[in-house]
């Protein structure tokens, strides 16, 4: 029988329980509900008559290291200039701005593409001034590109073990073709010894990264561990959108020094790949910024045809962000010599949950 006292007692027990929450930081952690809102809100179609402002929000829907967003958009009249934001850059995992700009080059290829498919075809210049930006000119034209511009909202990163099938040659010559880019060379890797030899190198690389205090350090800056502060801060990294908990952030943090260890990820990663179809490395003809944004723009028509073709992607950069580990895999690959850009895997999978994006308004300069 619930007595006045068995009420006081319950109603102490709920205080102390709400107390014991805020203190955990449980209760406003926001909910998924709310994440998704927010992420399907920026990833709304584009009108057939879009402003700059529309297709710069297509083009932050672009892959981008650790999404971090290092980007900011200029509109003038018929054109828009992509320029690195290096307050947002990550200098641990990406001492030479290479990461940076080959997520310029992503942003600047979606762009291109959203514009084309809306009949404002434009042009992609490197300039070297201020260390690097890319202009985008457009004018009136045909509406051309319409099978890519329509899955850029709905490409993402996903890194959940894949189906395990494989894809016909026709299907690797789609891919292929979509990515090609005059001075970045692109290799397929569809057998499985040979996959699993680059596995080894990214299991090695990770391995490395993880010992590093700076690059954990780095990695943690960008962690989002629950709905609320991923949607506050509309950037980095989201333990949901890699199939893990969500939970406050001090305890995210602490179960990433626990729980995050090479050996388990190494395992993991191992699993991934043998799931896929198949590995993508691309490598520039040149070392240099303009080279880099250009394996930007190669790696996101990749992705987009991939998506329109219903696969999925992942990247895997560990061993061509461990410097020492490059040579191992420009020969793995044979390309002995070369600087590889980038490693994604790709196959047939299950989507995952979203990533953020900060507003349009925080990008336009
Ligand atoms: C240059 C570059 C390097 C990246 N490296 C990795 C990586 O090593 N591992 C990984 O899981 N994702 C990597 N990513 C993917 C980004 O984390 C991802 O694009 C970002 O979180 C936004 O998510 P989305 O691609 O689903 O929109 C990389 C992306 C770029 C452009």
């Amino acid at each position: 029988m619930r007595t006045r006292r068995n009420l006081m007692i319950g109603g102490g027990g709920l205080l102390l329980a709400g107390a014991a929450a805020t203190w955990l930081g449980l209760r406003d952690m926001g909910s998924m509900q709310d994440y998704t809102a927010a992420v399907t809100a920026l990833r709304a179609a584009l009108p057939a008559r879009p402003k700059a402002a529309d297709l710069i929000r297509f083009a932050t829907l672009a892959a981008n290291s650790h999404n971090t967003q290092a980007w900011t958009f200029h509109a003038e009249a018929r054109s828009i200039t992509l320029a690195p934001d290096r307050t947002r850059a990550t200098p641990v995992v990406d001492p030479d701005d290479h990461h940076l700009f080959v997520s310029l080059g992503c942003a600047a290829e979606n762009l291109s593409i959203a514009a084309a498919s809306r009949g404002l075809p434009g042009r992609l210049q490197f300039y070297a001034r201020g260390g690097g930006v890319v202009r985008f000119s457009y004018a009136d034209g045909a509406a051309v590109d319409t099978d890519l511009s329509d899955v850029i909202a709905l490409r993402q990163s996903t890194r959940g073990m894949y189906d395990g099938s494989t894809l016909t040659s026709a299907e690797l010559d789609r891919l292929a073709m979509a990515a090609r880019l005059p001075g970045v060379d692109l290799i397929l890797m569809t057998d499985h010894g040979q996959m699993a030899k680059l596995a080894d190198l990214i299991a090695a690389a990770n391995t490395a990264q993880i010992a590093d205090p700076a690059f954990m350090a780095e990695l943690k800056h960008w962690m989002r561990f629950n709905p609320r502060d991923a949607i506050n801060a509309g950037d980095g990294l989201f333990s949901a959108t890699t199939g893990n908990p969500v939970m406050p952030d001090w305890l995210g943090q602490m179960m990433l020094d626990w729980a995050y260890t090479s050996k388990s990820e190494n395992t993991s990663n191992a699993a991934k790949i043998a799931s896929s179809a198949g590995l993508a490395v691309f490598v520039a003809a040149k070392q240099d910024a303009e080279h880099w944004v250009k394996v930007g723009r190669a790696c996101q028509r990749f992705a987009l045809q991939a998506t329109a073709m219903g696969l999925k992607h992942a990247f895997l950069n560990q061993p061509v962000e461990v410097a020492a580990l490059r040579p191992a895999l420009a020969s793995l690959i044979g390309l002995p010599g070369r600087r590889p850009d980038l490693v994604m895997r790709f196959g047939r999978g299950a989507a995952m949950p979203y990533a953020a994006r900060r507003p349009v308004s925080a990008v336009m300069v």
